[in-house]
């Protein structure tokens, strides 16, 4: 069932080095979208040399349960490029987006998403001259997928944000801005609520902005950014986010310039860099030669670009946009007299060595920042031990959960200083109206600092264990004279 190549297909030496790359066709229109997509690459010349290798639904059904065989594996960490068709998630067998586990298994930390206003496809946004890209952080955030029914009621996902993650996303986004002479790069977050983990972000985009004095560096939050995107989207350049916000955001911004076939995709890391459109395999119309080709081309235009085939990839892009200039466009672009997906092919083909009135952008190579976790590692001067949350299961009403835990805490080192729900303080009575779930997360501190020891925790754990169910524990401690933990609503 693994159509593997082992031995590199030459498609056109050109006057560079090949390059290596492992192809995945892809589910559904992946391989009408792919075939046309090489072709064109060959024509612009392009000097790749091929391996063939496959992912999605043929490795689920042969039992691969990541939906990437093993050879795939091995091929790509040889190749370290990639060039991707969409991969069909499977639904309800509980199967993992092979997508994601490719994306995460290469630790591309990067995914950049370029959005640009194209010649001939009619949006509301039209003649506004958008052309930003989105920098979104790849492989953390709640995206990591760490999840657990905390209590048969409530649902938590963990958000996990790494100052390594941080400064490798931040800094990429000023190498790509300086590699394609942008001049203002925007880091998007909610760190106004998310202190710590948006926070971390933010602070790591405002360090990183001092290496990078000829890059106008700013802060936004990231739902005045996507209202900011829909008023004024001319007057962004680049956008770096955390995964969550930045998978958002790229949807929308993929909408203002004409829809998912026309957004193009790269997942960048230190050694693995998978380009790929950013749409699905969209199974309505898989089949019929119809699908729009565009996104897949524009991420094989980056692919060149990356591998430092610029003549080419601004060949293919010259040739693409004289197309869609000239007004030949796939069914899902607004307009008369739709053609097929090899139809536009064949006329991309036969636009090949024109050039349109709209130019390409001058590109560099990126330099992508080299920052390995000794590097990321800030060691704290000092610590000091605070207390500890302990998030409990509980259908008592809240004031004798209180009185019942201050009388566990008395045979402890331990105080209780706060009860909160979902964020918010209920214990001692603020007078609020939260209306309580049954999970809580009770505050213990402790006066002496000494008194903090792994025993004491176990202790106060087997003390809350005897009457109720706990789920977690979170140890507070101030690091550097700062609360490593955040405050409660209403918490005093
Ligand atoms: P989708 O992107 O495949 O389709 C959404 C809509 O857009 C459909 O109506 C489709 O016909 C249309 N569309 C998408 N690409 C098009 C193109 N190139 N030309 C013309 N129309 C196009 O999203 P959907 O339906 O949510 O997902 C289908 C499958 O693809 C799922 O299994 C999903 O998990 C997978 N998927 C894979 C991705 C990847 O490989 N990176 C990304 C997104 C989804």
């Amino acid at each position: 069932m693994l159509m593997l190549m082992t031995s590199p297909h030459i498609l056109n030496d050109g006057n560079a080095s090949p390059a290596v790359l492992t192809v995945i066709a892809g589910d559904g229109i992946g391989p009408e979208i792919m075939k046309p997509t090489l072709e064109l690459m060959q024509a612009a010349g392009a000097s790749l040399a091929i391996e063939y290798a496959e992912a999605g639904t043929a490795s689920f059904e042969a039992g691969v349960t990541s939906g990437v065989p093993e050879e795939t594996i091995e091929s790509v960490a040889r190749t370290g490029l990639v060039l991707k068709g969409p991969l069909m998630t499977p639904i309800g067998s509980g199967g993992k987006s092979a997508n994601v586990t490719l994306r995460k298994l290469f630790e591309t930390f990067a995914n950049i998403r370029p959005v640009r206003e194209m010649p001939g496809v009619p949006t509301p946004f039209a003649g506004r001259g958008i052309d930003l890209v989105i920098v979104r952080e790849n492989v953390e955030d709640l995206y990591a997928g760490i999840e657990h029914m905390q209590t048969p009621d409530v649902a938590q996902c963990l958000k996990l944000i790494s100052r390594l993650g941080s400064q490798r996303v931040v800094r990429t986004a000023f190498e790509l801005a300086r590699a394609e002479g942008r001049k203002d790069v925007a880091v998007a977050t909610k760190a106004n609520i998310m202190k710590m983990t948006e926070g971390m972000l933010q602070r790591e985009f405002e360090a990183a902005a001092k290496d990078y004095p000829d890059i106008n560096a700013r802060h936004v939050l990231v739902d005045n950014c996507a209202h900011l995107l829909v008023r004024y989207p001319e007057s962004f350049d680049v956008i770096v986010t955390s995964n969550m916000n930045g998978d958002i955001l790229s949807d929308l911004t993929s909408g203002l310039v004409g829809g998912l076939g026309f957004a193009p995709s790269a997942n960048l890391g230190n050694r693995v860099a998978i380009f790929e459109a950013v749409h699905g395999s969209a199974p309505d119309i898989a089949g019929r030669d119809i699908a729009n080709p565009t996104a897949l081309m524009m991420s094989a235009i980056m692919l060149l670009r990356h591998v430092g085939q610029f003549g080419s990839a601004e060949t293919l892009e010259q040739a693409l946009l004289c197309t869609l200039s000239d007004g030949v466009h796939t069914g899902d672009v607004p307009g008369e007299s739709p053609v097929s997906t090899s139809a536009f092919a064949a006329a991309v083909g036969d636009r090949i060595g024109r050039r349109s009135a709209v130019a390409s952008r001058e590109h560099q190579p990126i330099v992508l920042p080299q920052i390995s976790r000794p590097d990321a590692r800030r060691e704290p001067g000092s610590r000091v031990k605070k207390g500890v949350d302990v998030f409990v299961e509980t259908t008592q009403e809240v004031d004798q959960l209180g009185a019942g835990l201050e009388q566990i805490a008395t045979v402890t080192p331990y105080r209780l200083s706060m009860i909160s729900n979902r964020g918010t303080v209920v214990w001692p009575n603020t007078g609020g109206m939260t209306e309580c779930v049954d999970h809580f997360r009770c505050r213990f501190v402790i006066d002496d600092a000494s008194t903090w020891t792994e025993e004491s925790i176990y202790g106060l754990l087997k003390a809350i264990g005897a009457q109720h169910r706990w789920m977690h524990v979170e140890k507070l401690e101030e690091v550097d004279g700062v609360a490593s933990y955040s405050r409660a609503q209403g918490e005093r």
